[in-house]
């Protein structure tokens, strides 16, 4: 929290804290470089609006295969997600689409978030804001593991951004001769959606 002072009035703006959760784990992901992408839109949001933003990709590659024997007490890995998501203010998806769903790696690292902590504190997603967006070399462009994932988060009472979402399809016409991702023809919706999720989790 800080103050700006402004003539004689004062101001204190919180930090907002986004959470960016990649689907895919592969270091090249086209979902990770749009989260990337994102993270550079809202750093622009940040400075010309003088609002603290801060957007960091969770790592979660330590992260175990849920077993119910290994739950109490939480793996490390298990309990530093599980903090991080928690001091979020929104949590932000990049998912990918696997078979016309969202991938194992997404849904066992939900799994973990959905288990009460302990017996005295539940769940760390219930009613934080989420948004989604996704992109695929198809025609899809994730959109309907996106809906299969919207029906994962409505089930643990996220409170989901519906509109916009982002679906970005033939994403490889997008890239450039090296594989970087552009985003030429979608940034503007990426920034759109940007804007929205902040305006989204202030609201919410
Ligand atoms: C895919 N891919 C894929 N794409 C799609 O649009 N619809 C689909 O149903 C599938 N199914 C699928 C299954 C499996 C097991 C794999 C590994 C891949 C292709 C997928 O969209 C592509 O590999 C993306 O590049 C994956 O996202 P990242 O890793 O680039 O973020």
């Amino acid at each position: 929290m800080h103050g700006n002072k402004n003539h004689d009035t004062i101001t204190i703006m919180e930090k907002i804290k986004i959470a960016a959760i990649v689907g895919s784990l592969r270091k090249d992901s086209l979902n990770r470089q749009l989260a990337l992408i994102a993270s550079s839109i809202l750093s622009e949001l940040s400075k010309e609006s003088q609002e603290e933003i801060e957007f960091k990709i969770l790592d979660y590659t330590d992260v175990p295969i849920l077993n119910q024997d290994n739950e109490y007490p939480a793996p490390p890995s298990v309990k530093r997600v599980r903090d991080i998501i928690k001091s979020a203010n929104g949590v932000w998806f990049f998912s990918p689409e696997y078979n016309h769903f969202f991938s194992g790696a997404l849904k066992n690292l939900i799994d973990w978030l959905s288990r009460p902590i302990s017996e005295s504190e539940g769940h760390v997603l219930g009613g934080k804001a989420a948004a989604i967006s996704g992109i695929s070399p198809g025609v899809s462009g994730t959109l309907i593991a996106q809906d299969h994932l919207i029906t994962l988060l409505s089930f643990l009472n996220m409170k989901i951004m519906n509109n916009p979402r982002l679906v970005v399809p033939n994403g490889f016409q997008q890239v450039d001769e090296g594989g970087k991702l552009k985003l030429t023809t979608s940034a503007p919706f990426l920034k759109n959606q940007a804007e929205a999720f902040i305006q989204f989790v202030k609201n919410s």
